[in-house]
């Protein structure tokens, strides 16, 4: 439309020009008229070169600014993407400066270094970003560097076939290689939990089956002993499968409304011959009229092994197990006032194969297994569970359940 009107102006401009010089030859002076019409016709041109300019130079401002303003909302998105994910990145340009670097990686260098040359950087992560920048090839390597685990991805820039640089971005994976280490751990102590009993079997096994061994007592005590070992084995066993289908919540709780006074009434009767043996008095502080909503058959495994330890590790006196509702949680002690542990080792009673005393564990057939199973099971119910004692005085159990 504007450029429609701009030719016709244009036309009308020339026209009356050219009408000028036409009308010229009848008037007198046709120089100066002449003149007149050429200068129109010049003032014509110059009018409309003038304003083309301006025009085409209003346009190029106004591509030249949507261009702008796009490349401004692209850099900003791609300076927002940088900071959002969730590893520290930094692209080494061919000199060698930290030309883009997120806040995570500025954290990591912690000092204000314009360059992979800096002598202040931390020898293990100046060593990662020169070997990123010198070597001019991919990797992919882990790297402990102030106590994090990192994955680091290092990947070469080109720009026209040539080096321009490379990008570096570290991944905090520290959690992964603490679950590996975990695991490892696991199978380790696993296996030596195992091997234990099946050497022991395997020994006794092998002097019966010497040509020369008639003993009828000594076969006698070594099958007790075998029976023993065996049973051993499949609590081990028991215990380890329960426990890794709880750490990978493969246990499904069956939750039933039960009456919590009368689970430990029963739980009581239960262990009544183990608890008089070991000359236990038993006194339960519960509300008789509240309902409990849980997985009646593992919360039993879990104040079985609660039982099991008062009766193996503190020695005689009394469990006292009271219970309270506050909050819509139910609270429960689980109090013993027998040997009582010292302070040191109770961050550990909960780790699976933690035993206080090795050879009195291995003497009553526990695998170290039981608080680290406890624990899960309380957990898989969205409760939890801790500890406090003292030596000599007692062990104390506090557990929260949902009511
Ligand atoms: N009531 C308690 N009094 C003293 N020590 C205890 C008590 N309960 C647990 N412990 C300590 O915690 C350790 C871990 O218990 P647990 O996980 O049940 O394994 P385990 O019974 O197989 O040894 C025990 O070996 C023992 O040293
Ligand atoms: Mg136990």
């Amino acid at each position: 439309m504007q450029q429609k009107q701009n030719n016709l102006t244009m036309f009308i401009l020339i026209l009356s020009g050219l009408g000028m010089i036409a009308f010229s030859q009848y008037l007198v002076g046709q120089v100066i008229v002449l003149g007149i019409g050429l200068g129109a016709l010049m003032y014509t041109h110059r009018y409309m070169h003038d304003k083309f300019r301006v025009e085409l130079e209003n346009e190029k401002k106004i591509v030249k600014d949507k261009a702008s303003t796009k490349t401004e909302d692209a850099m900003s998105k791609l300076n927002a993407i940088i900071e959002a994910i969730p590893s520290a990145l930094v692209y080494i340009n061919e000199r060698g400066e930290f030309e883009v670097a997120n806040r995570k990686f500025n954290a990591i260098l912690n000092i204000d270094a314009i360059n992979v040359y800096d002598s202040d950087i931390e020898g293990s992560l100046r060593q990662i970003l020169l070997d990123a920048f010198l070597n001019e090839k991919q990797f992919i390597r882990q790297q402990k560097f102030e106590d994090v685990d990192y994955q680091v991805l290092a990947v070469p820039m080109l720009k026209n076939n040539r080096y321009d640089g490379c990008m570096i971005i570290m991944q905090d994976v520290t959690r992964l290689v603490d679950g590996e280490r975990m695991q490892q751990r696991f199978i380790a102590d696993a296996s030596h939990e195992l091997k234990t009993p099946i050497a022991s079997i395997k020994g006794m096994i092998e002097i019966i089956n010497r040509d020369d061994f008639n003993d009828d007592q000594t076969l006698e005590e070594f099958l007790a002993q075998i029976q023993i070992e065996s049973s051993r084995l499949e609590t081990i066993v028991d215990d380890l499968l329960l426990q890794s289908k709880l750490t990978a919540d493969k246990v499904h709780l069956e939750k039933t409304e039960f009456n919590l006074k009368q689970f430990f009434d029963g739980l009581i009767y239960e262990k009544r011959r183990e608890l008089h043996q070991s000359n236990i008095e038993v006194v339960l502080n519960c509300p008789s009229d509240v309902t409990i909503e849980a997985d009646h058959f593992r919360l039993n495994q879990v104040f079985t092994n609660l039982f099991n330890n008062a009766i193996n590790y503190a020695k005689g006196g009394r469990i006292k197990i009271d219970c309270d509702i506050s909050r819509d949680k139910w609270n429960i002690q689980f109090k013993d006032n027998g040997a009582g542990m010292d302070e040191a080792v109770l961050p550990h009673v909960f780790e699976r194969f933690y035993r206080g005393d090795e050879s009195r564990g291995r003497e009553n057939g526990s695998s170290g297994l039981g608080l680290a199973i406890s624990k899960s099971i309380i957990e898989a119910h969205g409760g939890s569970i801790d500890v406090e004692s003292t030596v000599g005085k007692g062990t104390n159990f506090k557990i929260k359940l949902k009511s």
